[in-house]
């Protein structure tokens, strides 16, 4: 393999240091050039000295913390703000971006790292929850009523660059489909239920943040941690599928996997259903995304087979998680609805950590926000951020109403 260089924006996050760890296994090939964080200069410090990325990131301009207080290994070339994650995201030395920045946020530098022909492993599935319409025209293909194989929609023939799936549900379809690409039927989205899977919606509305942070399954950052108690994480999903894949909403299917083994399922013409099994690790899709179309040997640990299997699939409660019809909808309407509900997602699940809204406010303000809103069903990028900005607005009256 030809060496490849690689920029991980977001690195001082949960699938950031992942990503470090799965580069520092592949080997001499793999040079780490550029790595992000927003505020925790001493988590990026210490990651620059692990990597010896020359070109470090801080993307908060104002956040506190003396650069010249750190260690930093020799050569390295500091920068503040969010123009200086674009820079990185766009060097020509970098052919590779890891987009794994929490939120809306990761938009502005993964479009530009698209723009710019890299490769980018997209985590940040923010990007395509309130951008699939530019995504989808940067890429040169409109999103189509048809399934398409992965090579073919992944590939942007018009830019160059190429979208490579993280998300462990999107990268499972993905494998999926190398089984038969021109006739799948349905992609069927697991999700692991989160905390409250078995709690009544009594239990629900009284729900803590400690509570709503002790995922069963996977060990993630705060705020998709939070969406995936409120499953508004599978409805960004739904959404996400709906772009990268470019299938109509009516070609997802949800369905409930405590275990989490097995990430997602395709079902084809033939009534065939092929899924993707292995541990809650998100270093193999990380490695996927990364190595494809090849397959090395990957630091996450093999399906544990020495015992008896218990692979549970359960229909989601529609009633307890509102989210999951709101994600169809969603996915359905396109155009500015994923913006809306995405900003006001973001900005109520602020507000419950901070303790100013409820649990279960969380969804009815994002349906609020939807419903309010004026449609638009070929925005512009600036359109989209205006609309993120005003649902952000909307959101935050909630919290005069807690
Ligand atoms: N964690 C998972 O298992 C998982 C699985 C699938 C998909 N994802 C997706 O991957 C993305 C990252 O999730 P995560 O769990 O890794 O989040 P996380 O642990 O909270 O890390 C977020 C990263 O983004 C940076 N960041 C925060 N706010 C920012 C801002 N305003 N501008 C620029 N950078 C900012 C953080 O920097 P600081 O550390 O300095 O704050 C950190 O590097 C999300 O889109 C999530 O939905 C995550």
């Amino acid at each position: 393999m030809s060496s490849r260089s690689v920029a991980v924006l977001g690195a001082t996050g949960s699938i950031g240091r992942a990503t470090i760890d799965v580069l520092e296994r592949l080997g001499s090939e793999w040079r780490v050039a550029a790595i992000s964080g927003h505020r925790r200069l001493d988590t990026l410090a210490e990651l620059a000295r692990r990597t010896s990325a020359r070109q470090v990131v801080l993307s908060d301009a104002s956040a506190g913390g003396d650069w010249s207080e750190c260690e930093w290994p020799a050569g390295v070339e500091f920068s503040r703000g969010p123009e200086a994650l674009v820079q990185a995201a766009t060097a020509a030395e970098v052919d590779t971006v890891v987009a794994a920045i929490v939120g809306r946020a990761g938009v502005e530098s993964t479009l530009a790292a698209l723009q710019a022909g890299k490769r980018v492993a997209l985590a940040n599935k923010e990007t395509l929850v309130c951008a699939g319409p530019v995504v989808a025209e940067l890429l040169g293909k409109s999103p189509t009523e048809r399934l398409a194989g992965p090579a073919e929609r992944l590939a942007g023939p018009a830019s160059g660059g190429r979208l490579l799936p993280v998300d462990s549900e999107h990268s499972a379809i993905f494998q999926c489909l190398a089984a038969g690409p021109d006739n799948p039927r349905r992609l069927i989205l697991t999700a692991s239920g989160g905390p409250f899977r078995q709690w009544s919606l009594e239990q629900m509305q009284a729900a803590t943040v400690a509570e709503a942070l002790e995922h069963p399954t996977w060990r993630m950052g705060k705020k998709i941690t939070i969406d995936s108690a409120t499953m508004m994480n599978k409805a960004l999903e739904l959404i996400e599928a709906r772009w990268l894949f470019g299938c109509p909403a009516e070609s997802l299917e949800v369905v409930v996997h405590p275990q989490s083994i097995i990430h997602s399922m395709v079902e084809f013409a033939d009534g065939s259903v092929v899924a993707q099994l292995s541990p809650p690790d998100m270093r193999l899709p990380i490695q996927y995304a990364l190595t494809y179309p090849q397959r090395l040997p990957c630091p996450s640990p093999p399906l544990e087979r020495g015992k008896p299997w218990e692979l549970t699939l359960e229909p989601v409660d529609q009633e307890r998680f509102p989210a999951i019809p709101l994600g169809f909808e969603v996915a359905a309407k396109g155009g500015t609805a994923g913006a809306v509900v995405n900003a006001a997602n973001e900005a109520a699940v602020d507000l419950f950590l901070s303790g100013q809204i409820r649990f279960t406010d969380i969804v009815p303000a994002c349906r609020a926000a939807l419903e309010h809103h004026t449609f638009e069903e070929r925005p512009s990028l600036s359109r989209l951020l205006e609309l993120d900005r005003w649902a952000r607005a909307e959101v935050g009256r909630w919290s005069c109403r807690a």
